[in-house]
């Protein structure tokens, strides 16, 4: 089979090098791709939300099945317009991304299902959101209600800092026409978790459990990130926890998108607050996660393929996935200043000492190849994944790999994983 892999950072990679195990696989495409995928596929000079573009490609190509990694083309639609020219595409439908693309229609489908998630109110002036603010306090949480990469949403301790969002967002559009609207809500606490799981509009069919590390600095201090690092399995998902998320969210959540007349196909992911209460789920993307990705797949036995293929088709029922037992750890190695501005082009050196380690593998994300070198061309530039017999062996050996890579201001956090030891220990 020809494949057409959509997108260019650390978890396309994963997608790329587990898709490449598949005995059915022939040929792997991937829009636009990055150094490191280029080593296992062809990469095509087309950006992700070129539609057309893509749609063009795909048939040129003769590709069998497109695999959609980041959100932007699917709100946008892509699997709509391959699947009405007759193409196999893994994802779900506009309609169905919106569970993503706006944060107002997750919070209504939620609140309409009774799937448990944080208290919120919708506004679409400064105003009214200011005053609903005053009524009940802080702290609080203030979201854009559109995409914005993962950092449209501002945890606020104090009232006046949750005014201050109100404008970043609303007034000063500080993500554009993401901030329209603005959704506000109740602060959570718990430990997080993510949640994935394949589903073909009917069945669903979980993955491992894993956690990722949002903010940028150690202890989760500073600002949000796409994701600075990932593990799995997660501890804080005790088998009670587990049967509580497939029971009260997972499941529910891919019946209301059908009772919507939006059945969801793809792969659904959801962020979650683990806490007294039990689960509430904090978002709800339309897509494979980044980084959690790239420890997931490290940590698949069985071929993705079948998987993909089953919940594009809607013949699911009845899968199993296989998992390796040993934990997996992914530690992002990003560029200085990121999330914030960040220099592009230094050099990368180390990638073949870091991958020579035992079961570790390094996943790029925002690289490129200049005069036949490895160069930083992305915030989050690469993954870096290793398995070990038990968490703390899998953190250890991460380590010893990203010690290995070195370019001017590679910054990582060094804490990743720590949560799952420290409840190891309790
Ligand atoms: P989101 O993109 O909505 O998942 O938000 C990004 C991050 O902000 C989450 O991973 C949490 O760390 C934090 N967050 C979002 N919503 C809440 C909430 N209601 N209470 C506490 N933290 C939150
Ligand atoms: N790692 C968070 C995300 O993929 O949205």
């Amino acid at each position: 089979m020809k494949l057409l892999l959509v997108g260019s950072g650390g978890r396309e990679h994963a997608l790329v090098w587990k898709l490449k195990q598949s005995a059915k696989v022939d040929k792997i495409f991937c829009a636009p791709g990055n150094a490191g995928i280029a080593e296992q596929a062809e990469c095509l000079p087309v950006k992700g939300e070129d539609i057309e573009g893509l749609l063009k490609v795909a048939k040129e190509k003769k590709v069998d099945l497109t695999v959609v990694g980041p959100e932007a083309p699917l709100t946008l639609g892509i699997v709509d317009r391959f699947s009405a020219a007759g193409l196999r595409v893994f994802g779900p439908s506009q309609a169905a991304a919106r569970i993503e693309g706006s944060k107002a229609f997750m919070k209504d489908l939620m609140k309409k299902y009774r799937i448990p998630s944080a208290a919120f109110a919708t506004f679409d002036s400064p105003e009214k959101a200011k005053a609903y603010l005053k009524k009940v306090g802080a702290p609080i949480v203030v979201k854009a209600d559109g995409l914005a990469a993962g950092k449209g949403v501002i945890l606020c301790q104090t009232l006046p800092e949750a005014e201050a969002a109100i404008d970043q967002i609303m007034v000063k559009k500080e993500f554009g026409p993401a901030g329209d609207k603005v959704v506000i809500e109740e602060f959570l606490t718990g430990e997080e978790a993510s949640f994935l799981a394949f589903t073909d509009g009917e069945a669903v069919l979980p993955l491992a459990s894993c956690q990722d590390h949002k903010a940028i600095f150690d202890n989760d201090q500073g600002p949000n990130t796409g994701g600075m690092g990932a593990y799995s399995p997660a501890p804080v998902v005790t088998p009670q926890i587990y049967q509580q998320i497939i029971d009260q969210v997972m499941v529910p959540t891919v019946r209301a998108m059908k009772a919507e007349g939006a059945p969801y196909r793809g792969v659904l992911y959801a962020g979650l607050m683990i806490g007294k209460g039990g689960v509430k789920v904090l978002e709800f993307n339309a897509r494979f996660g980044d980084p959690e990705t790239q420890p997931l797949l490290f940590r698949m036995k069985s071929d993705l393929l079948p998987l993909l293929e089953a919940s594009a088709d809607g013949s699911l029922k009845g899968m199993k996935i296989e998992w390796h037992d040993q934990p997996a750890v992914c530690v992002v190695m990003a560029s200085k200043g990121y999330p914030g501005s960040y220099e592009k082009g230094f050099p990368i050196t180390g990638l073949p000492e870091a991958n020579a380690l035992p079961d570790t593998f390094v996943f790029h994300a925002g690289t490129a190849l200049k005069d036949g070198k490895v160069v930083t061309a992305g915030g989050r530039v690469l993954g870096v994944t290793a398995r070990g017999k038990d968490i703390k062996a899998a953190i250890d050996r991460t380590y010893q790999a990203v010690k290995k890579i070195r370019w001017d201001g590679a910054y990582y956090r060094t804490d990743i994983g720590r949560k799952a030891l420290v409840r190891k220990r309790v």
